[in-house]
């Protein structure tokens, strides 16, 4: 059951980092978007495109220049600490946990501070202890664990916090594909079972597109969409092909590629013409082979790109979402 308040509700914030001697970096600029109860929202974004700034204003580490957060019902701004009480943040993995305490250890430590009952506490260590499959780690110290088990061990910390909302910043960033894989896993569990609501931000779009309900794409602190990751699957499967000619090409043959949708045409330093389609499907293609056919252009290569996000990225922006 969705409620129809949103957990989260963010309107028209606004950032500027102004260091001394710099001129000032306009880091989030008017971003509003909403995260309903028990779903997994995304902040996809390229690096620079102010996710992280996001994330702290959102756990009150850093303080807006302008807009209104509301979580869970009460205004960041004016009810601090009852807003707070419903989030905990997982910002930079390794540094949410003490390393030289103990994976058990920490759990107790962060539940106490949250000045939890002990007979509850211990029931719910054990609990996470299962979940995050950290069981046989219990007695080991934070430093010597994996990265991936370090991360684990900060979303249990959070989680250990009872709180309903969890923002997670780059949550798998530098982790191996198995603890990526384990923590997407993990993510949609909570959700789905302890009805949590998860904000993330990200710039692995196969994190999104693996484990997040919705989207928000963001750029040079801009949200460029926001959407249903259902609805952008067919962005993200997006087909991207290099074409290399040896030469350059005809006006008339340029003017005619002018007409395909996402097609980029550059010159090269060593004078072939390299020619960047995203299509959606490979038979669009064709047309383009056309138009080189007509004059005899010579084709050097036809190079299908696996592709990143830059690429999906500027799909969506040449789309005029
Ligand atoms: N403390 C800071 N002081 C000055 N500029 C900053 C600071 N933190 C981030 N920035 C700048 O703000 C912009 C957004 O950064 P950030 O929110 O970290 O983006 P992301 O997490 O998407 O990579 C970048 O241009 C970054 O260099
Ligand atoms: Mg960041």
């Amino acid at each position: 059951m969705l409620d129809k308040e949103p957990m989260l509700s963010v309107v028209g914030l606004e950032k500027t980092y102004q260091a001394k001697n710099k001129p000032p970096i306009r880091a989030v600029n008017n971003i509003s978007f909403q995260v309903k109860k028990g779903t997994i929202v995304g902040i996809l974004g390229p690096n620079g495109a102010g996710k992280t700034t996001t994330i702290k204003m959102l756990c009150g580490l850093i303080l807006p220049d302008a807009g209104a957060i509301t979580i869970n019902g009460h205004d960041l701004a004016v009810e601090r600490s009852s807003a707070l009480r419903s989030v905990s943040a997982v910002l930079d993995g390794n540094r949410n946990i003490y390393w030289r305490l103990t994976v058990r250890e920490n759990l107790a430590f962060f539940a106490a501070l949250k000045q939890r009952k002990t007979a509850q506490i211990s029931e719910d260590i054990e609990y996470y202890l299962e979940f995050f499959n950290l069981k046989e780690k219990r007695n080991e110290e934070a430093r010597k664990l994996s990265r991936g088990m370090q991360q684990k061990l900060a979303i249990a910390v959070a989680m250990i916090a009872e709180s309903d909302i969890l923002l997670l910043d780059e949550p798998t960033l530098g982790l191996d594909v198995t603890s990526t894989h384990e923590i997407r896993e993990l993510l949609r569990t909570l959700v789905d079972e302890k009805h949590k609501t998860v904000l993330l931000s990200t710039h692995d779009m196969h994190l999104v597109e693996n484990v997040c309900d919705e989207v928000i794409i963001i750029n040079q602190g801009r949200v460029v969409v926001q959407d249903s990751v259902s609805n952008l699957k067919g962005i993200f499967q997006t087909k991207p092909y290099r074409i290399l000619i040896e030469g350059t090409l005809s006006d008339s043959q340029i003017l005619e590629l002018s007409h395909i949708p996402n097609l980029s045409i550059e010159v090269l330093d060593t004078g072939s013409t390299l020619l960047t389609a995203l299509l959606e499907e490979k038979s669009e293609l064709y047309p383009i082979l056309n138009i080189l056919e007509q004059e005899e252009s010579p084709v050097e290569s036809i190079e299908k790109i696996t592709p990143n996000f830059e690429e999906i990225f500027l799909a969506i922006l040449q789309k005029g979402a």
